[in-house]
């Protein structure tokens, strides 16, 4: 028996010093000797059937084996990790003069640059913003703007209608009414309305289902004509720079009166005549008047006692001029080459 326990013992050393090259092998040795099944554990069992005097020394010697198995066991586990470490080390060097990778960060949108441009200039001049939904009825749409059902200036807006009452806003003017309607009749307003408007229209070069607008609409006492062509002129030329003149030409919304075209000299060529105003040194860029009296008074203010203005002005227009973008589609058709110039 004594015998036998010494020779295990000897083997168990063996193995470990020998076959153990990785800590996967070393466990293997440990479940063989030392496991549940191992060889230890059946030596032990058999000690039953030893004699009662020869029981505690073998069982000794047996514990003294285990003991020393384990010592083994355990002087290797610790020898093969830091060789692994220093294995690892060894073969995964790290360069750490490698430039590092850049992180890609998103930025703002032309068309958003262009819209936080204009709601600068008018926050500077202390008007507030307001907003109205896209979803807008006929009513205000239309009809609180002076655009009776059947008016013909409808057409002028192909229109796409939801039920005979809602329809997508084909303007952001909606937003004078329901402004007008929130505040105490007469009582005076400053503000701007950006968003998105809709019309069932070409997708080409130069048109859009869908495009942005900024509205605007300033009411009070005594405000006349000449408020609204200073308040463009200065818009104009902090968009476009010093040298921007309008030019105001008469023209016809049903909800002002009187009503006019604003031209901005052509940012190009500065009113030489290019190809970009084709030859006339003017380029369109938005619709504004005097507040009908109509209007006024469809929304609980008197145009006895006040009077405003209104202009509506295109966001994708403004930002081709600022940016010299010739095709509008660019805006909308999400090419990273286009959207990383800005
Ligand atoms: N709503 C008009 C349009 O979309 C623009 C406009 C706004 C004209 C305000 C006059 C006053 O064409």
């Amino acid at each position: 028996m004594e015998q036998k326990i010494l020779e295990l013992r000897q083997r168990a050393a063996d193995a470990i010093k020998t076959a153990a090259n990785n800590l996967k092998d070393l466990d293997n040795i440990r479940v063989k000797f030392l496991g549940k099944k191992g060889e230890i554990t059946s030596l032990l069992r058999g000690m039953s059937q030893l004699s009662a005097e020869d029981r505690p020394r073998i069982g000794k010697i047996v514990n003294e084996a285990r003991a020393q198995i384990e010592m083994l066991i355990a002087e290797k586990n610790e020898s093969l990790k830091a060789k692994e470490l220093s294995d690892k080390l060894a073969s995964e060097k790290i360069d750490v003069t490698l430039p590092g990778r850049q992180i890609h960060s998103g930025h703002l949108h032309p068309l958003t640059l262009t819209l936080n441009r204009v709601k600068e200039i008018f926050l500077q001049m202390g008007y507030t913003i307001e907003e109205g939904p896209e979803v807008e009825t006929d009513y205000y749409n239309f009809e609180a703007l002076n655009l009776p059902k059947d008016h013909p200036a409808r057409d002028m807006q192909d229109s796409f209608y939801i039920t005979d009452d809602i329809l997508l806003r084909t303007q952001t003017s909606p937003v004078q009414a329901r402004t007008m309607e929130r505040h105490e009749p007469n009582t005076p307003i400053r503000m701007i309305a950006p968003g998105r408007v809709y019309r069932r229209d070409d997708y080409d070069a130069s048109h859009s289902p869908m495009f942005t607008q900024v509205e605007g609409l300033v009411i009070d006492k005594g405000i006349r004509f000449s408020d609204l062509k200073g308040t463009l002129e200065w818009l104009l030329k902090q968009l476009f720079g010093e040298k921007a003149r309008a030019r105001l030409r008469p023209s016809f919304f049903p909800f002002t009166e009187p009503s006019t075209e604003v031209d901005v000299s052509c940012v190009m060529c500065h009113g030489q005549g290019c190809k970009v105003c084709k030859g006339t040194g003017w380029l369109e860029i938005l619709g504004a008047g005097m507040v009908h009296p109509d209007v006024l008074t469809m929304s609980g203010y008197d145009p006895k006692v006040v009077s405003g203005f209104a202009f509506g002005l295109g966001i994708e227009r403004i930002a081709m001029l600022s940016y010299g973008i010739d095709d509008l589609r660019l805006f909308y058709d999400n090419d990273i080459r286009f959207l990383q110039q800005f």
